[in-house]
């Protein structure tokens, strides 16, 4: 039986305050027990999130580290140092990283074996632009990037990785990939994961939906036989809707 996930990627958004009011407001709203939820704030607000979340079924991610072990990179964040604070999951690969901070699929494969070797659990996000998805070559481009960062992992450590399939012209934009075009892109990627590994490997990985999920459209989009559940941006700032998502399974 795979997991089924949903996580909320905060993104640069909130301070202290709204940190504690968003996640008691969470606290308070029922959840079904076999759905995990994940939240993902900013790396000054994690210490206070676990702290917060301390003895609830809520975990908490970071969403980036860097893919040096230590040293002199200036402002960043190490895989020890997340784990340190008893963060033991990160998101790597998402389309703002890549595209804002330019994140290749290479740096991106280092970042990922890094915090493998420290143990950590990966939630890899990748997923096709606009003009790729319009050249009909969007299942090359998610098979490039899969490639590239994961498919020469040894077959253990999958265990540790759960993946987020997100269109990158639906993120933040309001418009999300049909129900149809999220199940064919995430049966793909379980195909993919059958060639390149074994069908226990591709029947045990999450495959996560992530691009304007909102409380109206997440039950249909997880209706999908392979869509695990979803990686929950702008809708997370919000505890209504991010428990109604959770609850739209
Ligand atoms: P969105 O963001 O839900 O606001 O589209 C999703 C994401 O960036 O992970």
């Amino acid at each position: 039986m795979r997991e089924k996930i949903v996580t909320g990627n905060w993104k640069m958004n909130y301070d202290e305050s709204q940190t504690i009011d968003l996640l008691n407001n969470l606290k308070s709203i029922k959840k079904p027990n076999d759905i995990r939820v994940i939240v993902a704030p900013a790396f000054t607000q994690l210490s206070k999130s676990k702290e917060l979340l301390n003895e609830t079924s809520f975990s908490v991610a970071a969403q980036n580290m860097n893919g040096a072990i230590s040293g002199a990179y200036t402002g960043e964040i190490s895989a020890d140092m997340l784990k340190g604070i008893g963060v033991n999951t990160v998101i790597l690969g998402h389309s703002e990283r890549r595209s804002l901070f330019h994140e290749t699929d290479e740096i991106l494969a280092e970042k990922v074996r890094v915090a493998l070797d420290a143990d950590m659990e990966v939630i890899f996000c990748f997923g096709e632009e606009l003009e790729q998805r319009r050249s009909n070559i969007h299942l090359e481009v998610v098979e490039k990037q899969l490639k590239v960062a994961l498919f020469d992992l040894p077959r253990l450590l999958w265990k540790n990785i759960i993946l987020a399939y997100e269109p990158v012209w639906a993120i933040g934009t309001g418009e999300t990939a049909s129900p149809e075009q999220a199940q064919e892109m995430h049966s793909y990627i379980r195909s993919l994961l059958v060639l390149n590994y074994d069908e226990i490997i591709a029947d045990s990985v999450a495959i996560l939906y992530g691009g304007s999920v909102k409380p109206n459209n997440a039950k249909e989009i997880f209706s999908g036989t392979d869509v695990d559940g979803g990686l929950i941006g702008g809708a997370s700032l919000n505890a209504n809707d991010f428990m109604a998502i959770v609850n739209a399974f």
